[in-house]
């Protein structure tokens, strides 16, 4: 498969570019500091470019047939409008392109997932999560009405764990005080859902 992979450089999205060369999959990555990847020279296309810029997309776009985000703020509580941005150069490259699969990684309490949060989870989506949550929810409102087949993927708090497998995934899930779920496991999710058809257009959360 021809897999776009946004983010390639973060803990979640260096795991997703493990699985997909592994799975023998033509493996792309648009990355802002190509040097920070893992990979040997060789194994993935690389694109230098910034997600959030229509045309850095579009070069990454071309000849794709699935595309997946693990995009992210790393420690910062603003998100400087990153999601909602990058969000409108992906959908817009990808019906230039005539890409119709997006794998996009969220996170747990944005949107209609809040209400399922418990309440510890509650606070930290109301504080410090706000700003971060508020731009997240642009993005993906954006990317429900855009026509594409996507998968919109709410993972609880991540950990550096190994992959365990034993994840559960569910469309909602009933929380209890502040479950977390690794990134080597999510990364497995995202890798699972961009080759199959079980998860498109609908919303995946997922915890241990
Ligand atoms: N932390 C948690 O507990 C938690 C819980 C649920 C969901 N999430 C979500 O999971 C996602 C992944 O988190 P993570 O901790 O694995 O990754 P992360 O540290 O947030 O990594 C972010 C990735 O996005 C890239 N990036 C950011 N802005 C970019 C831009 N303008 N153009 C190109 N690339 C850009 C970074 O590139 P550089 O290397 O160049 O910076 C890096 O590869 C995030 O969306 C996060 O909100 C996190």
């Amino acid at each position: 498969m021809k897999l776009l992979i946004l983010g390639a450089t973060g803990p979640t999205g260096r795991h997703v570019v493990d699985l997909a060369v592994e799975g023998g999959d033509t493996v792309t990555v648009l990355a802002r500091r190509p040097e920070a990847l893992d990979e040997p020279a060789g194994q993935v296309n690389v694109v230098a470019g910034d997600a959030t810029s229509h045309s850095d997309v579009a070069k990454a776009m071309v000849g794709q047939a699935v595309v997946i985000s693990a995009l992210g703020r790393s420690r910062s509580v603003r998100a400087d409008d990153l999601f909602s941005r990058a969000a409108a150069a992906v959908l817009g490259a990808a019906k230039e392109q005539g890409v119709s699969r997006l794998v996009w990684l969220s996170s747990f309490g944005v949107g209609d997932t809040y209400r399922s949060a418990s309440a510890a989870q509650k606070v930290m989506y109301r504080t410090f999560l706000r700003n971060i949550y508020a731009n997240k929810e642009i993005s993906e409102r954006a990317i429900r009405s855009s026509g594409l087949d996507w998968t919109l993927v709410y993972p609880t708090m991540l950990t550096k764990g190994p992959a365990r497998g034993g994840y559960r995934v569910g469309e909602r899930l009933p929380m209890k005080g502040n479950p977390t779920i690794s990134r080597a496991d999510v990364a497995d999710f995202l890798y699972k859902a961009a080759h199959s058809a079980e998860w498109i257009r609908r919303d995946a959360v997922i915890t241990d």
